[in-house]
């Protein structure tokens, strides 16, 4: 019989059903239901989910299917120089057949669906979330632009459906290989000057070009750009030194130099979900009732975090005294 795991937040569990070589040090997985027939959550284009690794590892990775996909996730695991576990565990030990939890999916990342046209720029990894923005941009019939930047050809994923993506209509693809004799890397400032009026812009890539976006784009309305970290830019706040009070259970707890708040919720015996524990993935995300958070996180815009009631646990800290958190 047909299930439905929908509920939000429900731990996921997926069998990994194909795995496939789409570029180097960049492995395709294909993740079902553990139980056939059961329906997955849907998600938004941009979405993630996390995977819980062996030793306790979570890890967030993009959907790469279009939206509606209720059957199957797919994801692409690049294989990190400076891993620190996870994707190399992926890449060595993961085989077809074995079974993952999974939490999500989340979206910090969505795509404005009613933008005239839609450009995006993506380096290495960073195309994951892109092409499943791009998939729902060609059935929705709207325009969009690609740069695309990898240090070879051969490190480039997803090539062909780009291609064939583009040749259904409305797409305009700039592949650069900037590590090839020729190759020139991409200019963002050149692209960002070059933007049409109305154009929304996307960028997902390694910290550099974050960094070189930002900048490019600062002067752009916050509405029309768009970014996914990988990794927090801030270190967590772990100066400690401050209470806080857990709402629902009454009790206070005390934040210790060396500890943030999720290290100190989670020696209480408090497990509040997490996943990145950089403040990117959005998964810590607690409603504050009192207090002034210091935000570190990536995931709150300014207006968000100049709110003061919500928080991600996992990096950031307290400018007051005591913070009360709806736990
Ligand atoms: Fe990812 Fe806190 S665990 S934002």
């Amino acid at each position: 019989m047909s299930g439905d795991l929908a509920r939000p937040d429900a731990p996921l569990s997926l069998r990994v059903h194909a795995m496939t070589y789409e570029a180097e040090a960049v492995l395709g997985v294909e993740l079902r239901p553990e139980r056939a027939g059961e329906l997955l959550p849907g998600f938004g284009a941009g979405a993630h989910i996390d995977l819980h690794l062996p030793g306790g590892l979570r890890r967030s990775y993009s959907l790469t299917d279009e939206p509606g996909e209720r059957r199957r996730y797919r994801i692409a695991v690049h294989r990190a120089v400076d891993s620190r576990g996870g994707s190399r565990w992926m890449h060595e030990s993961l085989r077809p057949g074995a079974v993952l939890a999974a939490s999500g999916p989340r979206n910090n990342f969505p795509l404005t669906e009613s933008a005239a046209r839609s450009v995006f720029i993506a380096g290495g990894i960073g195309i994951t979330p892109i092409l499943a923005m791009i998939r729902r941009l060609v059935a929705l019939g709207r325009p969009w632009d690609l740069h695309y930047a990898t240090r070879t050809r051969a490190h480039a994923a997803f090539v062909e459906p780009l291609h064939e993506l583009a040749r259904q209509g409305g797409g305009r693809l700039d592949l650069r290989h900037d590590r090839e004799p020729g190759g020139r890397p991409l200019d963002l400032a050149a692209i960002v000057r070059e933007l049409p009026q109305d154009a929304h812009v996307y960028c997902c890539g390694p910290a550099g070009m974050l960094k070189a976006f930002e900048l490019a784009t600062a002067h752009l309305a916050p509405e029309r750009v768009h970014v996914e970290h990988f990794a927090g830019k801030e270190p967590a706040a772990a100066g400690g030194g401050f209470r806080v009070k857990l709402h629902r259970s009454g009790r206070t707890l005390e934040v210790a130099p060396g500890q943030t708040i999720l290290d100190c919720l989670v020696a209480a015996g408090v497990e509040p979900m997490w996943s990145c524990r950089e403040g990117v993935c959005g998964t810590c995300e607690t409603r504050v009732l009192d207090g002034v958070p210091d935000h570190r996180d990536l995931v709150l815009t300014p207006d968000e975090q100049a709110r003061n009631d919500r928080m991600m646990v996992c990096c950031s800290g307290a400018r007051s005294a005591t913070l009360v958190l709806d736990l």
